[in-house]
């Protein structure tokens, strides 16, 4: 320990000296345009950079996996020999103050320079306090509480000595057979900016600025860059063909929008786009992101993506991958070990320069001195502050909030629920997911301890306790579990019937059948595309089943996407989508069952009627020949076996209480350029209990250069009523509003007339209001 200090002593007396002349000429970052602006910083960087050989600068561009999660071939990694030539820039998926404190000393006694490795991890929701996966947290439609869960994350993970999160996964996703829907934010790109922003500024900590150097506050990764999310046929890692134009209305705008929100670095995606593989892509990468955006922090691969350009038929061999990632301007190879491998060969053969090099390197260093790492490389692994920190009581409160609200109410029949206990005395409880609780967390819950995770069953006893309201258990039937290397069923889990008889049997004896089902947590997230997005297993059959009996079913899911439920939405009574809620599972979902929470939420992606409608998504283009469906006729753009109209729309959710809108006002049908004008509606709670309602605003451009969507999201804000209580909410329109790429590309917004919805979903079209945008 004493003899690292001393050298950290030695090396800043060193860099004092060289920063106070910045040598030109080779080996200096001359392309080099930095984060953070700071001179002093970029002059330290530089400095540095010129102490380094080239080995020790290809080292900081290597990144490793540690044990947790790997998500992907390991390659043949040689991480003992390169750590021991001070040669890996950051490590992965490491956690714990102690443990990470012992790999740091590791790597500084090895490190000729002293320069400390960053720590990185996917906390994609929560470290060890798990919220909801993010697509559910997102229905909340609450983004001061996605900012704070994403803060609450940060604080846990900085304190356990991670200073960068591959987090927050910003990938517009219309398509719910593919897994990773659960992880970003949905559909909408309006919508998806907002909480892009909101997950950067929370991981961040950023308030009026970015500073990094706080021990709590860490560097975000916007990923995956970019159009993940659009894969062919919603299987994963599959290539994506999109226009321009798409690609700029619909996926660009959430990184946009974490640029200048000031996050820290990006990730690649392993799809091609249009053909090139998004990690040597160099229009993504140089033109866009670099040239356009200005965008000045690292740029870091996904999972063995340089060596997968291989694979993909655009790389010869990983040396010519690794040589098409460096000049598409990727700074950090994740896993592929194509830059430690190949660069210095690259470099003598003078097919890549060593300035290219150097801009790499002064990105990643950049970022260890802004996150403090050369005053103290030790200054996320505080094992007093962890201790004091994971699984703070504080933190277990907000998830238990976070869950409630992101929890979305589809139907309601004859308000079955909630379920009152003066009302409800025998409750029949079914189905697998009453006492799962390996699932609850969903994916990507990394360092979440699944054990902890509270039951269904546990959160309704505590909830119930001597109320008179008895629950008879029966699971019914198995949830089927995958082995998702083989892609079988596993044998042992086939569900069968068996377990029919005894559900039955309780449900007969009961007031109300209270139904969990829903997938098992890797049945979504990376890897894990679905052709068949109905209740895995014989869940559909078991609830057929219940049905004859004759008594109210209420089903509550617990999944990770957006699942068929056209059979369940015909025959069950109340349909409760719990989605993953993390470790307060049980808790929050008792919570919204009896009441005591009233729900809130609203969905972000469309629930289609059946996988042939997919992708699926409000804000489609009207074409030729609409089909209207209140005056049907032929040769319209229609299925012959199904309604156009999904099962349940984007913006769609109920509350246990009812709202009104009336009275739509617009302040002026006529809006001039550089000018503003208010929409306003005033909505009632008309129910019987205090509820909150998500307000959203969509517009409509009439007429274009090009064709524009039949509606836009361009606003939402969420209220709170008392019961009987009326709110006026307005929402400013202006030119920024209404603009869009118009035929030329350029980011306008056209003359012409608009209208407008102030609603409670995308298919509510019962408040109306025109306007023009004039010169
Ligand atoms: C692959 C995933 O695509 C990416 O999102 C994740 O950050 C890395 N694996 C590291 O775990």
């Amino acid at each position: 320990m004493k003899k690292v200090k001393l050298s950290i002593v030695i090396l800043g007396f060193v860099l004092v000296l060289v920063s106070c002349g910045k040598v030109e000429g080779q080996g200096s970052a001359t392309q080099w345009q930095s984060y953070s602006g700071d001179q002093v910083v970029e002059r330290k960087v530089d400095s540095l950079l010129n102490l380094m050989t080239l080995e020790e600068k290809i080292g900081q561009m290597n990144q490793y996996s540690g044990n947790f999660a790997t998500t992907g071939e390991v390659a043949d990694t040689k991480s003992g020999e390169y750590l021991k030539k001070g040669m890996i820039g950051s490590t992965f998926n490491v956690f714990g103050a102690d443990h990470l404190r012992m790999l740091q000393e590791q790597n500084l006694k090895h490190s000729r320079l002293k320069i400390p490795m960053l720590f990185a991890a996917d906390v994609i929701h929560g470290l060890e306090t798990t919220f909801p996966i993010p697509l559910a947290e997102a229905c909340s439609w609450d983004l001061e509480l996605m900012k704070k869960s994403a803060r609450i994350a940060a604080e846990e993970a900085t304190a356990s000595g991670v200073a960068w999160n591959f987090a927050p996964m910003i990938d517009i996703a219309r398509d719910p057979r593919w897994g990773r829907v659960m992880e970003g934010a949905g559909e909408d790109v309006y919508y998806g900016t907002q909480v892009a922003r909101a997950r950067v500024r929370g991981f961040q900590g950023i308030e009026d600025y970015t500073d990094l150097a706080k021990p709590n506050t860490m560097m975000a990764c916007a990923k995956h860059f970019v159009g993940y999310g659009a894969a062919q046929a919603g299987r994963d890692y599959h290539s994506v063909d999109m226009s321009d134009r798409t690609l700029h209305e619909i996926y660009l705008p959430p990184f946009k929008a974490a640029v200048d929100e000031g996050v820290a670095s990006f990730m690649t995606s392993f799809n091609d786009l249009n053909g090139v593989p998004c990690t040597g892509n160099q229009y993504l990468f140089q033109e866009i992101l670099r040239d356009r955006w200005n965008f000045g922090g690292m740029v870091l691969t996904d999972y063995t993506a340089i060596m997968e350009m291989v694979p993909h038929g655009f790389a010869r061999d990983l040396k010519h991958a690794s040589e098409l990632a460096i000049d598409a301007g990727i700074d950090m190879d994740m896993i592929s070990e194509g830059f430690v491998t190949h660069l210095k060969s690259l470099v003598e053969e003078g097919k890549v320069s060593e300035a290219q090099i150097d801009v790499a390197v002064s990105r990643i260093l950049e970022m260890k001195f802004l996150l403090g790492l050369f005053d103290d490389p030790y200054r996320y692994c505080d094992a007093e502050r962890e201790k004091e920190v994971v699984m703070n009581p504080e933190h277990l409160k907000v998830a238990r909030e976070a869950a409630q609200r992101s929890i979305v109410l589809l139907k309601n029949e004859y308000s079955v629920l909630p379920l009152k206990k003066e009302e409800t005395k025998r409750v029949a409880l079914i189905g697998p997911f009453v006492k799962e609780r390996e699932s609850l967390n969903g994916e990507w819950a990394i360092k979440g301890d699944r054990s902890k995770s509270v039951t269904l069953m546990e959160g309704l006893e505590e909830k119930y306790e001597d109320s008179g309201v008895t629950f008879t258990y029966a699971q019914g039937t198995p949830l089927p579990v995958i082995d998702r290397s083989t892609q079988k069923v596993s044998t042992t889990e086939v569900p069968d019937k068996s377990g029919f008889a005894k559900a039955v049997e309780i449900a007969e004896n009961s007031d109300v059948i209270l139904v969990a089902m829903g997938e098992k947590f890797h049945w979504s997230g990376e890897a894990a595309s679905r052709t068949d997005i109905t209740l895995p297993g014989n869940q559909r059959e078991l609830l057929k089943e219940l049905k004859k009996t004759g008594k109210p079913i209420v089903l509550v899911l617990f999944n990770g996407r957006p699942l068929d439920l056209s059979w369940e939405e015909k025959n069950v009574d109340a349909i409760v989508e719990a989605w993953f809620p993390g470790i307060m599972a049980g808790h929050a979902v008792a919570d919204v069952l009896s009441g005591d929470y009233n729900p809130s939420g609203k969905l972000v992606m469309t629930f289609p009627r059946n996988v042939g409608q997919i992708p699926i998504f409000y804000n489609v283009k009207n074409t030729g020949r609409p089909f209207d469906e209140n005056n049907p006729t032929d040769y319209k753009s229609f299925y012959i076996d199904s309604p156009n109209t999904p099962l349940y729309p984007f913006g769609y959710g109920l509350s246990y209480t009812s709202f009104e809108y009336a009275n739509a006002k617009i302040s002026s049908d006529q809006l001039e350029r550089g000018g503003s004008i208010t929409a306003s509606v005033e909505v009632t709670n008309t129910g019987d209990m205090d509820g909150e309602e998500v307000v959203q605003l969509y517009i409509h451009d009439k007429v274009g250069t090009v064709v524009r969507p039949v509606k836009e999201l361009k606003g939402f804000k969420k209220i709170n009523l008392k019961k009987g209580e009326t709110k006026t909410v307005e929402f400013t329109i202006d030119e920024e509003t209404l603009k869009m790429y118009n035929i030329d590309m350029e980011w306008v917004a056209e003359t012409g007339e608009f209208e407008a919805w102030l609603a409670a979903s995308s298919s509510d079209e019962s408040n109306h209001l025109e306007f023009s945008l004039v010169e």
